[in-house]
């Protein structure tokens, strides 16, 4: 990768930019809308949003001003938790599409499996979501569909009914929650892996071993947290409300971090982040 405009290609065909602006926790209105026009304006051209984080309004109108044509932006948004299911998925869609304002979304993920914890019928649960998944994806409304915090066991589970191959998943993945294992499950079944809070929320930040790295290579420990990922081929999705960081994060082109220092930063102990089991959650 050598430029923001680079791509992973999806199993699909289509193209996915390889750095996507988060935006959990950003506010809708001003904070979301100025986030993602400064993103756009900085050449990022992948957002991520989700229902659940409240902001799908204001992501949208920051598209719409951001001056960039909607065919030359990916957006992805999710599937809350609440509205799993066959019908309530493709109810929740609905509210998602009216929410962005768009014609089309690019990429449409279960934000997380139901678990074996809270339900007894769980596959059952997400075969039904994955279906209406594959309704939606067959009217062209959604160009492409994938996952979020599921685990090798649960794609397996999934695969069995499933017609479609998801084309994503996202999972957290960041220093001291290096979740290698399930990243090459997924890019060995040709699945993109991308990588939530790829600053460990900002936890990793204050990690002496990365800050030493930083010092080495001479960029942020933000931009070191941010190369290591997209130098595991998998897609990182910073998120930052404040300008200079946003550029700041998609300056990470310019340098490449060596073999052995990359099993360094691969052998972190935990330094921060939610590190949730998604066989564990109760939400
Ligand atoms: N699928 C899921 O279940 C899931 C879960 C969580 C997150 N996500 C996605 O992944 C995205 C990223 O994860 P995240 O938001 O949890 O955490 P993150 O990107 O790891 O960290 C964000 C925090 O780091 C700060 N920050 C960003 N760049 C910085 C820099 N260069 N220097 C210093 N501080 C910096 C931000 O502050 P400011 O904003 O104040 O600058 C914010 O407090 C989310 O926004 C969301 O799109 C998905």
């Amino acid at each position: 990768m050598k430029s923001l405009k680079d791509t992973f290609k999806l199993n699909n065909g289509y193209e996915i930019p390889c750095i996507g602006y988060g935006t959990f926790q950003t506010p809708d209105g001003d904070s979301v809308v100025n986030g993602v026009k400064e993103a756009i304006k900085a050449g990022y051209r992948h957002i991520d949003t989700a229902w659940f984080y409240q902001n799908e309004k204001g992501v949208g109108q920051g598209i719409r001003e951001s001056g960039v044509k909607r065919e030359d932006l990916f957006i992805t948004s999710k599937l809350w938790n609440s509205d799993r299911g066959y019908e309530s998925a493709k109810e929740a869609f609905e509210k998602t599409m009216d929410n962005l304002g768009l014609e089309y979304l690019d990429l449409y993920l279960i934000h997380w499996p139901a678990n074996k914890k809270q339900f007894d019928n769980a596959e059952e649960i997400n075969a039904n979501t994955w279906r209406a998944f594959e309704d939606i994806y067959e009217t062209g409304r959604v160009k492409s569909i994938g996952l979020s915090n599921f685990l090798p066991q649960h794609i397996d589970e999934l695969m069995k009914t499933a017609k479609i191959k998801p084309m994503v998943n996202q999972i957290e993945f960041h220093p001291g929650f290096a979740q290698i294992e399930t990243a090459e499950y997924c890019i060995k079944n040709d699945i993109v892996a991308e990588a939530w809070s790829p600053l460990g929320r900002k936890d990793a930040l204050s990690n002496e071993t990365l800050i030493e790295l930083s010092k080495k290579y001479d960029k942020s420990v933000a931009q070191i947290c941010i190369r290591w990922v997209l130098q595991h081929n998998i897609l990182p999705l910073p998120k930052s409300v404040t300008p200079s960081r946003i550029i700041e994060n998609a300056d990470v082109f310019d340098f490449e971090i060596d073999n052995e220092d990359m099993k360094i930063i691969d052998d972190i102990p935990y330094c921060g982040g939610q590190c949730a089991d998604p066989d564990e959650v109760d939400f």
